[in-house]
């Protein structure tokens, strides 16, 4: 199978260490976390979870959350906080694509905030088919798809992301439940960034 760049924890890890994380926004994502308001509580898993605020937020809300991200330095700060809010996060510092088999059917959620642009957009059909893997029957995508506003042939990441091309990798057996572009989507992803929840509509 062919390798990117982005493949390796060491290219994650070096931006990490170089202080260059421009996509962290520092604390929790806004939009997500006005829906922890009024989702109840489950199984959560954050698919490049970076940092970690959102982890955190989940927990802080009641839910049980897995977090994962291959990033030494981006699991370190969320165990550090995790530990300073004192609540519990599952952490695991592996590649996204090695949870499964072993967490199949297992979350009610999957959180994605930039993972999907994150990967190499040859490997968007495997992203598909681990999400749909991990969730149990019924189980809600929750994603801020993002750069919309970026051509995948502009190079990446982020690789650049458009509806259409979302709505069909996760068309038939996902229905969407939410489609908007959030008021509370931060300034400078405004109309750059679109909420999209997915349900996972069978078991096959
Ligand atoms: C653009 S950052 C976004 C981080 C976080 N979601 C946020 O919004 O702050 C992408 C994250 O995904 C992680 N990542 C990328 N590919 C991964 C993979 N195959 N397995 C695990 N983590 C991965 C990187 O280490 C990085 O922390």
């Amino acid at each position: 199978m062919e390798r990117y760049k982005e493949d390796s924890s060491q290219f994650w890890e070096d931006i990490y260490l170089a202080n260059n994380a421009g996509w962290d926004l520092g604390g929790p994502t806004p939009v997500f976390q006005k829906l922890s308001e009024t989702m109840s509580a489950g199984k959560i898993c954050i698919l490049g979870c970076g940092k970690g605020h959102d982890a955190v937020e989940f927990s802080q809300k009641g839910f049980e959350v897995t977090a994962v991200d291959f990033s030494k330095t981006a699991v370190h700060n969320l165990k550090t906080l995790a530990l300073a809010r004192n609540v519990p996060v599952s952490v695991i510092q592996d590649d996204i694509f090695s949870l499964t088999p072993k967490y199949r059917n297992s979350f009610d959620y999957i959180l994605e905030q930039t993972c999907f642009c994150a990967i190499n957009p040859n490997r968007r059909i495997e992203y598909e088919k681990l999400v749909f893997s991990l969730l149990k029957y019924s189980g809600k995508l929750i994603g801020l798809w993002f750069p919309l506003d970026k051509s995948r042939e502009e190079g990446g990441p982020p690789y650049g992301t458009k509806v259409d091309e979302v709505k069909s990798i996760f068309s038939s057996p996902w229905k969407i439940e939410v489609e908007e572009f959030s008021d509370l989507s931060i300034k400078t992803r405004k109309g750059r960034e679109k909420l999209i929840i997915f349900k996972k509509e069978n078991n096959e």
